[in-house]
């Protein structure tokens, strides 16, 4: 009883403390709500004039009391009659935005719809266009949103928005924050989804310790195959879990029964920066300049062309043990790949069909004669045919793919361009780019707030 007893004390203390840091102090709560006063007071200004606009609200972490400290952007929903057309929905939806904060330099983001974003005294504000529809009815992917803010401020109670905190800081730290392409990790929302589940940080912890494959958190009638499967509440046709990739699951899993089985402020600290770099001489780097599109773009063709790149390696006899990719915010764009070794054996044998089949034989001693260096039958009965390869080093190969062959080499068709303007491959100690650095240093090392 002492020992358990002992782990409990020690379980509320690092909760404690975590609670600590991801709850904002008074004076910062009254600093954004000062922001978002004025805010919602420009708002209010600029929608009279249309009559397509029925209201707004605050959403988000905001309006839901789930926000970090450190990550409090401030989301704005514009309401439209469900019968305003779609051209109208796109101008009118930005247009608000431009108008209501023109003093702050607002400039337009890219999601499904355009929507308006701008810095006010430090804080991000987002003016998101959506309509205004009935649960079940929606018109576009943001509709929803209203929804979960309504859901979750019944559904949540004071100390679960603090285990909502709890559980973002813990998803901050092991670096799976956020849904985006960048990171298809687990977003705000599914943070409060979990909680709201479960009921609490430590709670869902456990459960997730023990998640088993095709086990659906939530309820719905549909079948889904992502590897976890979180249906959202106001939505059961909507699979939170399909935006999450195997590895943010994997990573928040083992953080998971690391966590419980030896709680540690830890888990909640600034990450600790990575030393030991041993693995860098194995890396090779694409770098290309990119003209400017919208991030999930953007995203979506890097990361195809890093794993047709890894394909394209592969079949020439490269081993690719973990590929990524990267961006900055300007124009630098890159592919990383972590090989077994950057150069391979100088030769390679390709297998022929069994002596038994005649034309088979025919055909390939014809096509691979000329260039093997031995040929002979093995112990299979089947023909052997020793060559030299083309590319032993793995950049020689790159540079030749991706500067006399790029049609064939499985970039994606938008990314071509940027491509021939320039790309150059790189040892990856040759980088001196910040972002690219940093996700060298993701695959590159091991992360030891999980495997300790
Ligand atoms: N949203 C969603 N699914 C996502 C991302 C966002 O349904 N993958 C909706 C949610 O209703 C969310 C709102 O859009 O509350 C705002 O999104 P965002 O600002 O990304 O998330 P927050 O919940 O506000 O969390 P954060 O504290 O990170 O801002
Ligand atoms: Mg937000």
């Amino acid at each position: 009883y002492r020992s358990v007893g002992c782990e409990r004390k020690e379980m509320n203390l690092v909760l404690n403390y975590a609670k600590k840091i991801a709850v904002p102090s008074q004076r910062l709560q009254k600093e954004k709500q000062q922001i978002a006063r004025k805010v919602c007071g420009l708002i209010n200004e600029s929608i009279g004039k249309y009559n397509q606009i029925v209201g707004f609200a605050l959403g988000g972490s905001y309006a839901k009391d789930t926000w970090l400290p450190e990550k409090a952007d401030i989301d704005i929903f514009v309401k439209f009659n469900k019968k305003t057309s779609e051209k109208d929905f796109r101008s009118i939806g930005t247009k608000i935005g431009f108008e209501s904060l023109k003093k702050y330099k607002p400039y337009t983001r890219y999601a499904e719809h355009p929507f308006v974003e701008a810095v006010v005294n430090g804080t991000k504000v987002n003016v998101v266009p959506c309509y205004d529809v009935n649960v079940g009815e929606w018109q576009s992917a943001t509709d929803r949103s209203i929804h979960h803010t309504k859901f979750m401020s019944k559904k949540l109670t004071n100390s679960m928005k603090d285990e909502v905190r709890i559980l973002k800081k813990f998803f901050l730290h092991i670096d799976v924050y956020g849904a985006e392409l960048a990171k298809e990790g687990f977003s705000g929302y599914v943070s409060e989804v979990l909680i709201s589940y479960f009921g609490n940080f430590e709670k869902t912890l456990k459960k997730i310790s023990k998640l088993k494959k095709g086990d659906v958190i939530g309820k719905s009638a549909k079948k889904f195959s992502s590897s976890i499967v979180i249906i959202d509440p106001i939505d059961s046709n909507r699979n939170l879990g399909a935006a999450i990739s195997v590895e943010s699951l994997g990573k928040f899993v083992l953080a998971s029964r690391e966590f419980l089985k030896k709680p540690s402020k830890k888990f909640f600290k600034k990450p600790i920066p990575k030393r030991n770099m041993k693995n860098i001489d194995k890396i090779v780097v694409v770098q290309f300049k990119f003209k400017q599109r919208s991030d999930d773009i953007i995203w979506g063709q890097i990361k195809r062309a890093s794993n047709a790149l890894k394909t394209q390696l592969e079949l020439d006899g490269f081993t690719v043990l973990r590929n990524s990719s990267a961006k900055d915010e300007k124009e630098n764009g890159a592919l990383i790949f972590l090989l077994q070794t950057k150069k391979i054996e100088e030769s390679f044998v390709r297998v022929g069909p069994n002596i038994s089949s005649e034309d088979h034989c025919e055909k390939f001693i014809s096509a691979n004669l000329k260039r093997s260096q031995l040929m002979w039958i093995n112990e299979e009965n089947k023909i052997q045919s020793l060559q030299k390869r083309k590319y032993s080093d793995v950049i020689l190969f790159l540079n030749n793919l991706l500067k006399t062959n790029l049609k064939n080499s499985g970039i994606p068709k938008g990314l071509e361009k940027d491509f021939k303007k320039g790309v150059k491959i790189v040892h990856a100690n040759k980088v001196s780019n910040k972002s690219i650095n940093e996700a060298i240093r993701n695959i590159a090392v091991t992360d030891e707030t999980i495997f300790s």
